[in-house]
Parts: structure tokens; C-alpha cells; sequence
């Protein structure tokens, strides 16, 4: 890991640990990382399972490309350096939601492997969840009411992720979801099965939430 350019500075330990506030809160902290060109469904899986989580009584945060891009990320664009850093900080970020014990998700298109792994490289094993939202271009292009992708197409957006600036898909994700074929229920019934299948959730007693079983 890169040292930081401040000198003389000392790390603090904590008086109330992460585990005091895990324990007070009755959960654990751990990101989904949701992965996938813009418009691949991103926000909107992360809303939707970030809505059955807080039915269940957990604490969640969303942090989300377009929105953390209005403040903390402001004076980030769209290059290659721009785009590293954007991931480097969120990274970072979602570490701190962490050991607060806070269920966090994070909705980037974050296009490089490199990144997402060093993001994934700050968690411990288990508590980053990588879930690729698949989705063809055509498909995305379809639902973009706000004409990025054809504004892109005609040049008028440089570097566009799928157009002209790259997407490295995932080499191995946790959860894939075909958001061009999949609804949106179905992509929340997979997530929130992984979770409880995994021991990072609860079950709900007597509900089944197999992503086969549909409309309960
Ligand atoms: S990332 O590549 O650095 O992870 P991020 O998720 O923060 O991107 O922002 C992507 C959002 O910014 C898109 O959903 C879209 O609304 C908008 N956007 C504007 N310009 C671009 C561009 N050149 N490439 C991709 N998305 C862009």
C-alpha cells in the first residue's frame, strides 16, 4: 500500500472498537459493491435491497457514483487518473462505513479491475461483496432518458464508459446479475439470498426468500 505523503503523523486506536459497535448494533459491517456501465441498474438495485434490508431492522448507506460526484468527488472528471481516484476514495470510504459497522453500498461504474481490487484489498475476507450488474450496451442505451449514450456516440461526451473509454468486466464477482434479462426483483431476490445464505443477514423465519420463488 502506497505510504501517505504527510509526515509525522501517529496512528490512534479506538477506545469503542468496531466489534463494540457491531455488537451494539446486531450486525455486521461489509460492502456490496455493485459494478456495471451506467445505466446497467446499479442505483436501482441498491435502493431496492437497501429497502428490504432496512425492513429487517439494519443500518445501510448508499454511496452513489452521480451523487458523491455533487460533493466529495466534485473535482473529479472522467479521465483514467480521475476515475482511479474517484475508486480510490470510495474505497476508503466504504472502509470507514465498515468499522463504523455499517452495511454499505457502493453504486460506481468503477471501469478498472485494478481499482475495484484495491478497494477490495482494504476489506477482510468476506466483507466485500462484488456484484457485477451485466447489461449490454444496447440494453443500457434503451433506458437512458437522458441521451448520455447518444450524445456520447456523437462525440459530444469524451471517454464515455462502453463508448469510447472501457469497462473490464469482473473476473469473478460474488453475485452477476443479467440486469437486460433479469427484473429488478428477481436481481434483489439473488442479492438478498446470497446475504442470507452466507450468514451476513438473518433469515426470516417461515419466509423463504430463494430467488426461484417468485411474487410471495
Ligand atoms: S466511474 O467510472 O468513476 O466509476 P461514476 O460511477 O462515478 O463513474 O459516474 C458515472 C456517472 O456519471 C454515469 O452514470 C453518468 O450519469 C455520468 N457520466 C458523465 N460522463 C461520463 C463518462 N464520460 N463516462 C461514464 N459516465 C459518465
Amino acid at each position: 500500500m502506497e505510504s501517505p505523503k504527510s509526515q509525522n503523523i501517529t496512528w490512534h486506536h479506538p477506545i469503542i472498537t468496531r466489534e463494540d459497535r457491531e455488537r451494539l448494533l446486531g450486525q455486521r459491517g461489509f460492502t456490496l459493491w455493485f459494478t456495471g456501465l451506467s445505466r446497467s441498474g446499479k442505483s436501482t438495485l441498491a435502493a431496492e435491497v437497501e429497502k428490504r434490508l432496512y425492513e429487517r431492522g439494519y443500518i445501510t448507506y448508499i454511496l452513489d457514483g452521480d451523487n458523491i460526484r455533487h460533493g466529495l468527488n466534485k473535482n473529479l472528471g472522467f479521465s483514467p487518473e480521475d476515475r482511479e481516484e474517484n475508486i480510490r476514495r470510495i474505497g476508503e470510504v466504504a472502509h470507514l462505513f465498515r468499522q463504523a459497522g455499517i452495511i454499505n453500498m457502493t453504486a460506481f461504474i468503477s471501469p478498472y479491475r485494478a481499482d475495484r481490487r484495491k478497494a477490495r484489498d482494504l476489506a477482510k475476507q468476506g466483507e466485500f461483496i462484488e456484484i457485477f450488474c451485466r447489461c449490454s450496451v444496447e440494453a443500457c442505451e434503451k433506458r437512458d432518458q437522458k441521451g448520455l449514450y447518444k450524445k456520447a456516440k456523437a462525440g459530444e461526451i469524451p471517454e464515455f464508459t462502453g463508448i469510447s473509454a472501457p469497462y473490464e468486466e469482473p473476473e469473478n464477482p460474488e453475485i452477476i446479475i443479467e440486469t437486460d434479462k433479469e427484473t429488478i426483483e428477481e436481481g434483489v431476490r439473488k442479492i438478498i439470498f446470497y446475504l442470507e445464505k452466507n450468514g451476513y443477514i438473518k433469515t426470516r423465519q417461515g419466509l423463504s426468500s430463494s430467488p426461484d420463488i417468485k411474487n410471495t
